[in-house]
């Protein structure tokens, strides 16, 4: 009875929109500012003060970094109000914190839970490639294949020609050769500056324009993304990206086989995910914190993995409750 309990029991994602909501209304309080410090302390701060009235205990797996240089929301950290369930937590207080220093749009902050020890943990190795569809082109595509082939599969699976596929990648000189090979296959791109998260969540839906994602981007949001695929029925696939000699080294050294394909049940090996995003600034899925009068307005997804539950919410924050635009 007792091992039953331990099994998140009710949508958690309806709480944890609450720590999204929060991080997102003070990242937004300091956005355009120019310093990125600023916004991810806000969202930090926020984010984990919400997060100790949830109910819930949950064990920071993929957090700020490692304790020394992450006060707050560190790996390992122990969050929540230390009731039931326990789990694994994800967060990335902003995904785009150098699109909301400068004031740009696209910016999300975001948090996943699952169930406890189904987290992967990447360690050092920060990134990852990464192919991302959704539910129609799930289990068609191959990460090792050539990118017309990967493009071809959408296609086909979208009973659309190649050349109304769009790609999202992250606008990133190491993505160039991903660049190239989908100019080459005749399909379109979608050029991201930051928010690989976003990028894969819109790749794998259906009316945000995007098809697959496909690059070279952070291991934290490689797992936080495929906490949201679950959801959406939809597919990541990864592989470890060594920047450099060290890093394979370190990867050599620990045991980590750089030509494993990590699929989504590598990256959290559960059903019971659940997954909460704000828009901090207007993107391609969500629009940004508005504030105004007597309401801050926020815009939010929330899924559910085992149920496939996917809802949008629109929120209005009285400014007594939540402070007004200047955190006042
Ligand atoms: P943060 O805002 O959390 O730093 O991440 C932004 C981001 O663009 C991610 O979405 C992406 O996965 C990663 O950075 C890519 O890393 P880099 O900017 O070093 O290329």
């Amino acid at each position: 009875m007792q091992v039953a309990s331990y099994l998140p029991d009710r949508n958690l994602a309806m709480e944890l929109v609450r720590v999204t909501e929060a991080a997102a209304i003070s990242a937004a309080r300091v956005k355009g500012r120019g310093n990125k410090e600023v916004v991810d302390q806000a969202a930090v701060d926020a984010m984990r003060q919400v997060l100790s009235g949830t109910s819930l205990t949950g064990t920071v797996i993929i957090g700020e970094g490692e304790k020394d240089e992450a006060p707050m929301l560190y790996n390992g950290e122990v969050v929540g109000n230390g009731q039931l369930p326990e789990v694994d937590v994800a967060v990335d207080p902003v995904d785009g914190t150098r699109l909301t220093a400068e004031g740009r749009g696209g910016a999300l902050a975001v948090i996943a839970v699952a169930e406890k020890n189904s987290m992967y943990a990447p360690g050092s190795l920060v990134y990852m490639d990464k192919l991302a569809v959704g539910e129609a082109a799930a289990g068609t595509v191959d990460i090792n294949a050539p990118v017309e082939y990967n493009l071809a599969q959408v296609a086909k699976a979208k009973d659309k020609p190649v050349s109304a596929v769009t790609a999202v990648v992250l606008d990133r000189p190491r993505n160039q050769p991903y660049i190239e090979a989908i100019r080459a296959a005749g399909a379109r791109i979608t050029l991201i500056g930051d928010g690989d998260i976003q990028g894969s969540i819109t790749a794998a839906s259906s009316g945000f324009g995007a098809d697959i994602l496909l690059g070279i981007g952070g291991s934290p949001e490689a797992v936080t993304s495929a906490c949201a695929m679950a959801a959406l029925r939809g597919e990541i696939q990864c592989k470890l990206w060594p920047r450099d000699e060290s890093e394979r080294e370190y990867a050599m050294e620990h045991g980590l086989d750089l030509d494993q394909v990590l699929t989504t049940r590598d990256l959290v090996n559960s059903d019971d995910t659940f997954f909460a995003a704000t828009g901090v600034t207007t993107g391609s899925m969500l629009k940004g914190v508005r504030f105004g009068g007597v309401h801050t307005t926020t815009h939010s997804v929330v899924m559910r993995g085992r149920s496939g539950t996917i809802r949008f919410i629109e929120a209005d924050h009285r400014v007594e409750w939540v402070g007004d635009e200047t955190g006042a």
